[in-house]
């Protein structure tokens, strides 16, 4: 898989904006564009914003329903991503939402994880964890489900990009032991993909 097939399947007509080390890489966004298309999730919450707010957008559009919150520590990127989805005619379907990160006390310690004051309460159908950055903290991104967990669907499921990682694998584990009631599936593609569904 490659972002230009993606770009063909999705129906872009111009190619998307990529930063080759930071942008969810191709078969990650297949996934969730796969999943999005499929399930047709009305509420998508994603932890860090970027090419994956663009995709998930567009499955939005194609589906003709469907909205993306998108939690962003970055101002600069919150601008970035905004612009981006102008570019490609998307506004209507995301919201970034400029989430610092913030001093986040869970049971097992504390963590810099992202500031959800301006995030909606909403009931959550799809949960897209791609941030914040690993450098940051050990299981920097375990806070997402602890946090989030009391707004998520029935049914719902959790994408974690970058499960490869030691770091994620023990992090899942984690949340496998705190939330039994999840099935859990690995997919090994180019930085392993985590799937938690309810
Ligand atoms: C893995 S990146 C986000 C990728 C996003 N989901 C996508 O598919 O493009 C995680 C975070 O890194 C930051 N980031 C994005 N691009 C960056 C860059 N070129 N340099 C430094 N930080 C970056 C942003 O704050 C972003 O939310």
């Amino acid at each position: 898989m490659s972002y230009r097939l993606l770009e063909k399947n999705l129906g872009f007509e111009q190619p998307l904006p990529v930063t080759e080390t930071w942008s969810a890489a191709p078969d990650f966004l297949t996934l969730i564009s796969d999943h999005c298309l499929q399930n047709k999730p009305e509420v998508i919450v994603e932890c860090s914003s970027g090419t994956s707010s663009l995709v998930l957008s567009r499955c939005c559009q194609i589906n003709q329903t469907g909205h993306v919150f998108s939690l962003e520590n970055g101002e600069a990127f919150v601008s970035k991503t905004n612009d981006e989805l102008k570019d490609f005619s998307l506004s209507g379907y995301c919201d970034v939402i400029h989430a610092p990160l913030r001093e986040t006390v869970l049971d097992d310690g504390q963590y810099q994880w992202y500031d959800i004051t301006r995030l909606a309460e909403k009931t959550i159908d799809m949960l897209v964890i791609d941030g914040p950055p690993g450098f940051l903290q050990k299981h920097s991104r375990y806070p997402a489900l602890p946090v989030l967990s009391d707004r998520l669907a029935e049914k719902c499921v959790v994408f974690l990009d970058d499960a490869a990682r030691d770091d994620e694998q023990q992090l899942v584990r984690n949340w496998l032991q705190d939330h039994p009631e999840f099935s859990y599936e690995y997919i090994d593609n180019e930085r392993g993909c985590s799937i938690l569904r309810r």
